[in-house]
């Protein structure tokens, strides 16, 4: 069972991890993060602007996982963006994560006019091996054509939002042509896809429920995913995804669901 990907890097990146935004950051967050690491995952996505960095680091430290068999990561908010606040912006995050680096650290939202600055930090971060990978979130074609014109370094991971209403099919082909993995945010649509019959009926071949056979679409398509939950039985029940497999038909049926629709913001038009 290969439960992890190798990025651009080489660094080796576990294909499911748990999402943590809009987890409270009290015992929600720290219950969370301990059920999941129970349940076999061992990646962990958050963000500054979730606030629950701090409970993140408490869940890991709880659990007694050895930090090096975790994957971390966490992401610069748009008003901490330019060289040197980026640089702190990262400080901050290990002292509240209670961690010495993070294995993957990403540009939150493309902020006009101050992304690549904000990029060139993080290339200096990852240069001084404090932290394992870079990468950016919410990046369009067009933002990721701009940042790669001034890039040293091009960034391993895209995490956007990504499920079967918006399945990102030009942006993941742009991304697979240049080296950049792609990751899915809201992968269960905020859970609202979770009612449609289509994948009731395919998970009912299985034996599985509609959030696995989405989240199992997303690894036989070679997309990271993070789905989020505070409930221990659904932590465990989206990690069941390693033990079936979703035929051409099945996954044709799923591809077949896009509507460009967004739950999330447009990053072209985000109110930064
Ligand atoms: P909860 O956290 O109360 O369990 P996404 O990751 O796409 O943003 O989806 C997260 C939403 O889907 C949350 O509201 C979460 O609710 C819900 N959810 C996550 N996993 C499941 C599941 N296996 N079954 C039903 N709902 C789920």
């Amino acid at each position: 069972r290969n439960r992890t990907t190798k990025l651009a890097n080489g660094v080796e990146m576990p294909k499911l991890g748990l999402g943590v935004w809009k987890v409270d950051s009290g015992a929600e967050v720290v219950n969370s993060v301990q059920w999941a690491i129970e349940a076999g995952y061992r990646a962990i996505d958050t963000a500054a602007v979730y606030k629950n960095e701090a409970g993140v680091g408490k869940g890991i430290a709880q659990s007694g996982i050895k930090r090096e068999e975790l994957f971390v990561t966490t992401k610069v908010w748009n008003s901490d963006q330019g060289y040197d606040q980026t640089l702190a912006a990262y400080e901050e995050s290990l002292s509240k994560l209670n961690l010495d680096y993070v294995d993957l650290y990403l540009i939150h939202w493309p902020v006009e006019g101050k992304y690549k600055e904000t990029w060139r930090a993080l290339e200096t971060l990852y240069e001084a091996g404090k932290v394992r990978a870079i990468g950016v979130s919410n990046f369009k074609e067009h933002h990721l054509e701009d940042l790669l014109a001034d890039a040293k370094i091009a960034p391993m991971i895209n995490q956007v939002e990504l499920h079967p209403l918006l399945n990102q099919e030009p942006l993941r082909k742009f991304c697979a042509q240049h080296g950049i993995a792609v990751e899915a945010w809201s992968p269960l649509g905020q859970g609202k896809l979770l009612v449609r019959p289509e994948l009731k009926a395919i998970g009912d071949k299985y034996g599985k429920t509609p959030a696995q056979v989405i989240l199992r679409w997303d690894l036989q398509n070679n997309i990271f995913t993070i789905p989020k939950s505070v409930h221990k039985e659904r932590i465990e029940q989206n990690a069941a995804i390693f033990d079936f497999e979703l035929s051409a038909e099945d996954i044709a049926t799923i591809n077949d669901l896009n509507t460009n629709e967004r739950f999330g913001p447009d990053p072209d038009h985000f109110d930064f």
